[in-house]
């Protein structure tokens, strides 16, 4: 059987999935702050496949997209991991770290505290070599996460296979840390 990861870090818990995210899940979904560099909202049903499709891929992987609790405060804020994308990506095959929040919690932090957690996780455990992490143009508070946790970004732009042609989101950028890079950065930090 696959062994299922789950990581903590000193605010946060980042686990396997339960059904009792299924709610507060749909509500974060349906926010159009929280989904504004998407195609649209998600309604319960579409947000309720997608938990299934998150909870079996970790099933599946024992990584993944995991939920967020804040320790002893919120048992679910939202997700943070790192994932294999299901769009033909330009730069496939690939591993990427991604985030989404539900509103009343964006500005702690706790994007930026997951997601070093997450990268950690992909380069010492998985001995990742690269992890990517891509996002709309407009996106500045994504891009500024990707910053912070010292990712590069890339010169090159890319259309998003997902996104609808009529859409102002398809244009993406990409950024990226090496395993390297990773590594320097932490010794830096000792
Ligand atoms: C992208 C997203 C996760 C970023 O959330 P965020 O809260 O801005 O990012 P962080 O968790 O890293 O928090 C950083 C902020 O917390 C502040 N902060 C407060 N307490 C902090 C602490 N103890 N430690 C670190 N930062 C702290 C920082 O100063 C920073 O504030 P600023 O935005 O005013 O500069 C969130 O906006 C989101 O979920 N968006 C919708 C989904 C989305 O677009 N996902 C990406 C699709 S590709």
């Amino acid at each position: 059987m696959t062994k299922i990861y789950e990581l903590e870090t000193a605010r946060l818990r980042l686990r396997q999935w339960t059904s009792d995210d299924k709610v507060p899940f749909a509500q974060l979904n349906a926010d159009e702050r929280v989904m504004e560099f998407f195609p649209s909202t998600l309604s319960r049903l579409e947000s309720d496949a997608l938990a299934e499709r998150i909870t079996g891929a970790i099933a599946q992987r024992g990584w993944g997209w995991w939920a967020v609790e804040v320790k002893d405060k919120h048992p679910f804020i939202g997700f943070v991991g790192i994932s294999v994308p299901s769009s033909d990506l330009p730069f496939n095959p690939c591993v990427e770290v991604g985030w989404r929040l539900d509103y009343p919690y964006w500005g702690n932090g706790y994007a930026t505290e997951a997601a070093q957690a997450a990268m950690s996780f992909g380069f010492e455990v998985l001995e990742l070599d690269n992890i990517v992490s891509f996002t709309a143009l407009t996106n500045q508070r994504s891009q500024a996460v990707m910053q912070r946790l010292g990712m590069q970004r890339s010169p090159q732009t890319f259309i998003h296979p997902s996104v609808p042609a009529d859409s102002d989101l398809q244009e993406h950028c990409l950024y990226e840390l090496s395993s390297a890079d990773w590594q320097s950065q932490n010794r830096s930090k000792e």
